[in-house]
């Protein structure tokens, strides 16, 4: 009774509460956990396409292993580089708070792991849930080397849906009959376009519809009445996908690990970078259907792969006429390539689950534009390396400026150890002339400057970018992508952004979060943001190829005021150039 008493004793149980918050505040959090993971890179033998090539690739594995975790963990990963490039793994969409030295770029966060080397990325998912995905982040070389990385959540916690019986990973992927590596050596020897892709593949298979796929091709058994969940990722590395599976509705119910406000829908679009969780209730008559992806090619006259990949999603309960004969799958119809309306009617679909807060005061209002380019032959080059359009060198900017990538540090280590002469801070926050963007645009405007310039960001700074594609070439659909940070996407247009007429139109309510924004053909994507992750983060194009021609820059974000709002020091192994 007299202990009870003291308890009872406002002064008492005060004191006793402070002790054991203090207690619960120092003891780890018990359901958080660390995992380790070995990623060995290395060359493997992988047939595809009646074709054996040597394929650069994580433990073997073409896809690579799939990252399971719940948000709160920490994930500690063993990179050895056993191939003959250099290499480096970015988590894409992970926010990385802090800990921008595992982001991953090459040359961006830090020197690529050179053959016969090894560095290991530590960091913790805060906040995050949903579906990402890793891959390499070095010249060509997530052609290959990806995988899926998925984030539940926090133990005892749930989806904000039904539970499904059943989650299935599905990667859309990119698969040249040829070493990737060399497809964007000779491009960029040549200044032409690369060769597109002979395939696209789920989960690392073609499909039947392509030679020698047919037996390998993958299946996805539902039973009747149950309701799964698919977390499809596009992991191709130049194409923006339809994705389609004949005669069944997908409910959207997250895109880029947020979740969305559910809705149904029959065709999805990715860009590359971008993902997207579909519910799907088996409610057809028990047979086969196919699951079906294929380009979404937006650029007019441009060569594309427009060959088609599939899956089978076959009911438990098929009958056997359906199971063991060779009958045909049923099939989706896919949009048609160009289908602008409809890549539009989707991403314009997603909104966040409810009221979000969207920076409604701005700091920094940014217009940037993105678009491809020609450069004239250089003086003194030879013909074979002018292989562009009349004799031109493909080029590619944001606001005029063709990024190139330092080389003997990486931007963030010449940040934080204050190296000069590696970067500049002069990233102009508009085009340095105003032009018709989408119009038809004047040939003095079509050769960008190559620079190495970064844009400074106060911490916590709150940020509008307009991203406006431009029509220098070709007007073309760019999936652009934000490391460390998640960005919402309040508007969207196609022509030249218009700040009076198209302010109004802003979602400053439930607008989506993603980490890749797919800005429209000839159009425009206003994005906002809060500066809250110190470091160093690089924007670009998700198209492998746009970035290889130099569509992208760098945020440089500045410590804020104590410990919580600073880079984390260097790991002691981060690899040097
Ligand atoms: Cu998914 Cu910079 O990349």
């Amino acid at each position: 009774m007299g202990a009870l008493r003291n308890i009872m004793n406002p002064f008492c149980t005060f004191l006793f509460l402070c002790m054991l918050l203090h207690v619960a505040s120092s003891m780890p959090k018990t359901s958080a956990k660390t995992h380790y993971h070995g990623f060995i890179i290395q060359a493997t033998p992988v047939k595809r396409l009646c074709k054996t090539h040597n394929t650069i690739t994580v433990n073997g594995m073409y896809p690579g292993p799939t990252l399971e975790v719940n948000n709160g963990d920490t994930l500690v990963v063993k990179v050895v580089n056993r191939a003959r490039y250099n290499v480096t793994i970015h988590w894409h969409g992970v926010r990385q708070l802090r800990t921008g030295w595992a982001d991953g770029p090459e040359f961006v966060t830090q020197c690529p792991i050179r053959p016969g080397h090894s560095y290991t990325y530590r960091f913790t998912i805060q906040g995050q849930e949903g579906t990402l995905w890793w891959h390499a982040h070095s010249s060509w070389l997530r052609a290959t080397v990806y995988g899926a990385l998925i984030i539940r959540p926090r133990p005892g916690e749930s989806y904000p849906f039904p539970k499904p019986k059943h989650e299935t990973p599905l990667l859309l992927g990119e698969w040249w009959d040829a070493n990737p590596i060399d497809v964007v050596r000779q491009a960029t020897r040549t200044g032409a376009a690369p060769n597109v892709s002979n395939a696209y593949t789920i989960n690392g298979q073609p499909g039947d519809l392509y030679n020698c796929s047919k037996k390998d091709t993958i299946v996805v058994t539902v039973k009747t009445g149950q309701t799964n969940l698919l977390r499809v990722i596009n992991s191709a590395l130049n194409q923006q996908l339809f994705f389609k599976i004949a005669n069944h509705k997908l409910t959207v119910v997250g895109a880029d690990a947020s979740y969305v406000k559910p809705f149904t829908t029959s065709v999805l679009m990715l860009g590359p970078g971008q993902t997207t969780d579909v519910l799907i209730t088996a409610n057809q008559p028990p047979t086969k259907y196919y699951i079906a992806a294929r380009a979404y090619a937006s650029a007019q006259g441009a060569p594309f792969d427009n060959t088609t990949t599939t899956a089978i999603l076959e009911y438990e309960t098929a009958p056997c006429l359906a199971k063991c004969t060779s009958t045909k799958p049923v099939m989706p119809s896919l949009p048609a390539f160009n289908d602008t309306a409809t890549a539009t009617a989707f991403t314009k679909s997603l909104r966040s689950p409810r009221k979000v807060e969207v920076p409604k005061e701005i700091d920094e209002n940014i217009f940037i534009t993105v678009g491809l380019g020609l450069n004239n032959c250089p003086r003194g080059a030879r013909r074979r390396n002018c292989q562009g359009p009349n004799g031109t060198r493909f080029t590619a900017s944001m606001n005029n400026v063709s990024f190139v990538l330092p080389s003997n540090f990486s931007l963030l280590q010449a940040h934080q150890q204050h190296i000069p002469g590696i970067f500049t801070t002069d990233f102009p926050a508009n085009p340095p002339r105003k032009f018709d963007y989408t119009g038809n645009v004047s040939r003095s405007l079509w050769q960008p400057a190559r620079g190495t310039k970064v844009y400074r960001l106060k911490y916590g700074a709150r940020v509008q970018i307009v991203l406006q594609g431009t029509s220098i070439f070709t007007a073309e659909n760019h999936p652009i992508h934000l490391h460390g940070y998640d960005f919402y996407i309040v508007a969207e247009g196609f022509g030249n952004f218009n700040p009076k007429r198209d302010t109004a139109k802003f979602n400053l309510v439930n607008p989506p979060q993603r980490n890749t924004a797919s800005v429209p053909v000839g159009g425009w994507t206003v994005i906002r943001f809060v500066a809250d992750n110190p470091g160093i983060w690089l924007m670009h194009c998700h198209l492998d190829v746009h970035i290889t021609w130099g569509l992208a820059m760098a945020f440089l974000v500045e410590n804020g005021v104590g410990e919580l709002q600073t880079l984390e020091p260097p790991p002691a192994d981060l690899p040097l150039c």
